[in-house]
């Protein structure tokens, strides 16, 4: 007996360690606060369904944000999220990953920009890589993003980085460090949210400015779910093949998602820095690159 007791101690150890280990790196939180932190105007951040939704509060005092407790050295981040309904032109609602490097900074954005009542809510996208930016794109969404809750998602691994509405692919950005082109590959990155007030330029350039007399204007968060690899972690994660995000069929779009970037693309892009012969006379190498 004495002999079959070791091994179970043993075995319930290694349990013990393998759970801490996938909770640490796969871990899909339950609530906000797992996760995430109020790092502007706590009074406009309010938690509901015990914590596992919040609602952000924008009005004439103030915006909000809230960011990751850790950061993150490639893996997939997500979360639903509904948008200011009705009018929200002026308002935007930013999710993203950001190293907070000034100089080299890398960064991943999506920023949604509200409109007056019926006109299309836009999505932006950007890219900073090794402290390089300027690489807007921006997609008309093709639903009513106030109306119900969509799933927006980052994934990032060393192959590309891919942001998809409701797992259709909006945006891609491919690694091309073998053409010299700056990939985000070496700086773990934190999540980000905001919700602020920009009608300087937000809506049709700034010409639409918000209306207070509509505020507050809420926007609605739920099932946060961030894997990839902490940092600080575990050392050998982010180098790691196993990893999902590192997998075959994440490597690069398959058929299908290939198939609906490109509805995307042909059916609601309406800016695209690639093709601003104006802002750059020179198509910049990584949009001739290729996906
Ligand atoms: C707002 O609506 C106008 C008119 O439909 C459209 O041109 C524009 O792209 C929309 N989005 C923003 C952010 O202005
Ligand atoms: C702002 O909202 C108020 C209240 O709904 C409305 O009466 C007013 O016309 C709106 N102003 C603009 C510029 O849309």
């Amino acid at each position: 007996m004495a002999t079959l007791r070791k091994p179970n101690g043993l075995i319930l150890l290694f349990c013990v360690i393998v759970s801490c280990f996938f909770f640490q790196v796969w871990g899909r939180p339950a609530t906000f606060l797992e996760d995430f932190m109020v790092t502007w105007s706590d009074s406009h951040i309010r938690q509901l369904e015990g914590g596992r939704a919040i609602q952000l509060v924008l009005d004439q005092n103030s915006g909000c944000g809230f960011a990751s407790k850790k950061k993150y050295l490639f893996g997939r981040v997500s979360m639903k999220i509904k948008l200011v309904p009705g009018d929200s032109a002026g308002t935007v609602t930013a999710f993203y990953m950001n190293s907070d490097t000034d100089n080299i900074r890398d960064e991943l954005d999506f920023e949604f920009l509200g409109n007056r009542t019926g006109q299309p809510y836009t999505v932006q996208t950007n890219v900073y890589a090794h402290g390089k930016g300027d690489r807007e794109q921006r997609v008309n969404l093709w639903f009513d993003p106030a109306a119900d809750f969509h799933t927006y998602s980052i994934m990032w691994n060393h192959g590309q980085v891919v942001f998809s509405v409701d797992d259709v692919p909006i945006r891609v950005y491919k690694n091309h460090e073998a053409k010299g082109i700056p990939f985000p590959k070496s700086q773990p990155m934190g999540v980000f949210s905001t919700l602020w007030e920009a009608d300087d330029w937000a809506t049709r350039g700034g010409l639409e400015k918000i209306n207070w007399s509509k505020a507050p204007f809420y926007a609605y968060y739920k099932d946060f779910d961030i894997e990839g690899c902490p940092v600080p972690g575990p050392s050998f994660c982010a180098t790691n093949a196993a990893n999902w995000w590192e997998g075959a069929s994440y490597k690069s779009l398959s058929a299908e998602q290939a198939r609906r970037y490109s509805w995307v693309r042909m059916n609601h892009m309406i800016y695209d820095y690639c093709t601003d012969k104006s802002r750059y006379p020179v198509t910049p190498p990584e949009c001739v690159a290729g996906i």
